[in-house]
């Protein structure tokens, strides 16, 4: 089933090609002037030095629009308008209707995608930067899945390293009960600082850390079950923490930076004998092509230290080369935030450097900026900490209780609750998604909490709306393929935003922004609300215009929810 969009490029590509004499795109796009504007016109014109307007003109000639368009037209410079007939778009809602995949096609070819997201620290408190990446991660994994592509996911929890050495001997002076329960109820920073704390001023401790390091990379096994006391119970708060937001994760996705260790050995072998690694103060590097630091000179991706200690870098070639190699993955998603960017480009140089990328696979850095409070300064508990992700959400959902109480105040307290659950995760999400990920954006929860206006309360209002529709009316969606019918511009401006699902969701695929999804089922609300201010439903004139409305409404009602669950947002059935 193709789109509006699809079938015009379709049939104006043709036409391209007889006047251009070769393949050019029309580029056909949403348009204020009319339902589609084709401006390929312009860049063949550049090409050819001829007039664009005649350009277009000729084009017009040419293509073979058919039944396809009520107006087509050429405008200022050289654009073509298209106006579709509003017959052509009553059926392809009608089709769309019939299909439960609202016309998003299943890949042909289907993919591996690794998504690498989450990945907070053990006995440390996530930060709102495991919050983005966690989020963003969720939305990747869904829309990939959807898409059709075998999906794995991979937390790339930071369970090893030198501050375990001080984590476990902390863990010592606390008791292990005592220190489980501090872990276990998420005071994760309490008991980071606290070790901290020591280690930068007790020399005693210090050493003690020390020696604890090297007992725990030597395989010691009264310090390896210390560091799975550790481990275990960081994953449990952090599980917790991904069951309040709903996302996928399950314990079965965390494959942390210790599950690589036993292949860090290989991969340092295996770089040195492709001849990748150099010697430099004493530590084993590869210094990718095209990577210089301020000084001009190349930059370091450093393997193994000069103490014969094997770092971040290190784990991160591993995991990469085992997601290529054993998890046989052809797209790796990395979500990450932007300030390491370049650790990623370096890596993925390196791979490809190594034979493991190969052309048509393809290692994507999903960079997001910060979070930051309203003093424009990066987001901090009102102590001037880290916030406790847990006691975020859980604001969240209390302000949303009291937004969902204010609307519907007759609603039961069990299915407030549950709604509330809803509306203020969802709006957290949504804050988040709905901007561009590469950007900081402002947490504010009186804004992203709003009825109205670009936020997930607006989204899941409209979508509770069309539920109360069915409800009122005792209707039941009608999905058997008739067409819809398109008697007013309400119907007309609602028909065709939802004809547009998947093409927004094709791109979002491809670029893994977020914020286009975001932004197109806000159009979609708004259209939906211009509709159902204009266009009785249930009290429509006729019975085949109830019929007809009823089932474009549920339409709208389908995209909205399956829009929202790619971003991991849940549509409420009433709100
Ligand atoms: N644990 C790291 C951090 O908190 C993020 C890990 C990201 N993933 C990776 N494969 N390096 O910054």
């Amino acid at each position: 089933m193709e789109t509006p969009s699809q079938l015009l490029r379709d049939r104006l590509s043709r036409a391209f090609a007889l006047v251009a004499g070769a393949t050019v795109d029309p580029i056909v796009q949403r348009s204020q002037h009319a339902d589609f504007q084709a401006n390929g016109t312009l860049a063949l014109a550049r090409r050819s030095g001829a007039n664009p307007r005649e350009i277009a003109a000729r084009i017009l000639d040419e293509a073979d629009l058919g039944e396809l368009v009520a107006q087509a037209t050429v405008s200022g410079p050289g654009f073509i308008n298209l106006t579709l007939a509003d017959t052509v778009i009553g059926a392809m809602a009608g089709a769309a209707l019939a299909d439960d995949r609202l016309g998003v096609p299943r890949a042909a070819h289907p993919a591996t995608v690794v998504v690498d997201y989450s990945a907070p620290n053990v006995a440390k408190e996530m930060h709102v930067g495991h919050l983005r990446s966690t989020v963003i991660g969720d939305a990747a994994v869904r829309v990939q899945e959807f898409a059709g592509h075998r999906v794995i996911k991979r937390n790339h929890l930071g369970d090893w390293g030198t501050p375990f050495g001080m984590l476990i001997e902390h863990l010592l002076d606390l008791g292990e009960d005592e220190a489980a329960h501090e872990l276990s109820v998420g005071d994760l920073n309490g008991f980071y600082t606290a070790a901290r704390r020591k280690f930068d001023a007790d020399d005693v401790f210090k050493e003690r850390a020390r020696q604890r390091v090297v007992l725990l990379q030597g395989g010691d096994a009264a310090t390896l079950r210390l560091w799975h006391l550790l481990v275990g119970e960081s994953k449990r708060y952090f599980m917790s923490v991904y069951e309040l937001l709903g996302v996928r994760l399950t314990e079965a996705d965390f494959v942390g930076e210790s599950a690589y260790n036993d292949e860090l050995e290989s991969v340092l072998e295996e770089l040195g004998e492709l001849g990748l690694l150099q010697v430099s103060d004493g530590a084993k590097c590869v210094f990718p092509e095209g990577f210089t630091g301020r000084d001009g000179q190349p930059l370091p991706l450093i393997v193994r230290k000069s103490d014969g200690g094997f770092g971040y870098a290190a784990t991160d070639l591993a995991a990469i080369r085992n997601r290529v190699r054993d998890l046989a993955a052809t797209r790796l998603l990395y979500v990450v935030g932007v300030p390491q960017r370049q650790h990623f480009e370096m890596v993925f140089a390196t791979a490809r450097a190594a034979g493991w990328l190969t052309a048509g696979m393809r290692a994507e850095h999903i960079g997001f900026g910060s979070v930051l409070g309203s003093d424009g300064k990066v987001l901090r508990s009102r102590a001037g900490g880290v916030f406790k992700l847990a006691d975020l959400l859980g604001e969240a959902v209390d302000r949303a209780e009291t937004v969902v109480s204010e609307k519907n105040p007759e609603l039961a307290a069990v299915i407030r609750a549950e709604i509330a659950g809803q509306v203020g995760i969802g709006a957290v999400k949504y804050a988040d998604l709905s901007t561009d990920r590469v950007r900081d954006y402002v947490f504010d929860f009186d804004r992203m909490l709003a009825l109205d206006g670009n936020t997930a309360p607006y989204l899941q209002y409209a979508h509770a709306r069309i539920q109360s529709v069915f409800r009122r009316g005792d209707a039941e969606p009608v999905r058997d393929g008739a067409p819809v019918l398109i008697t007013v511009p309400a119907e007309r401006a609602l028909a065709l935003e939802l004809l547009a699902f998947p093409d927004v969701f094709a791109e979002v695929a491809e670029t893994l922004e977020f914020h286009r999804l975001a932004h197109y089922l806000f159009g979609v609300a708004t259209a939906f609300t211009g509709f159902y201010e204009k266009c009785p439903i249930l009290k429509a004139d006729t019975e085949a215009l109830r019929a007809s409305r009823l089932a474009l409404t549920d339409l709208a009602g389908r995209v909205l929810a399956t829009g929202s669950d790619l971003l991991g947002i849940a549509a409420p059935e009433r709100m």
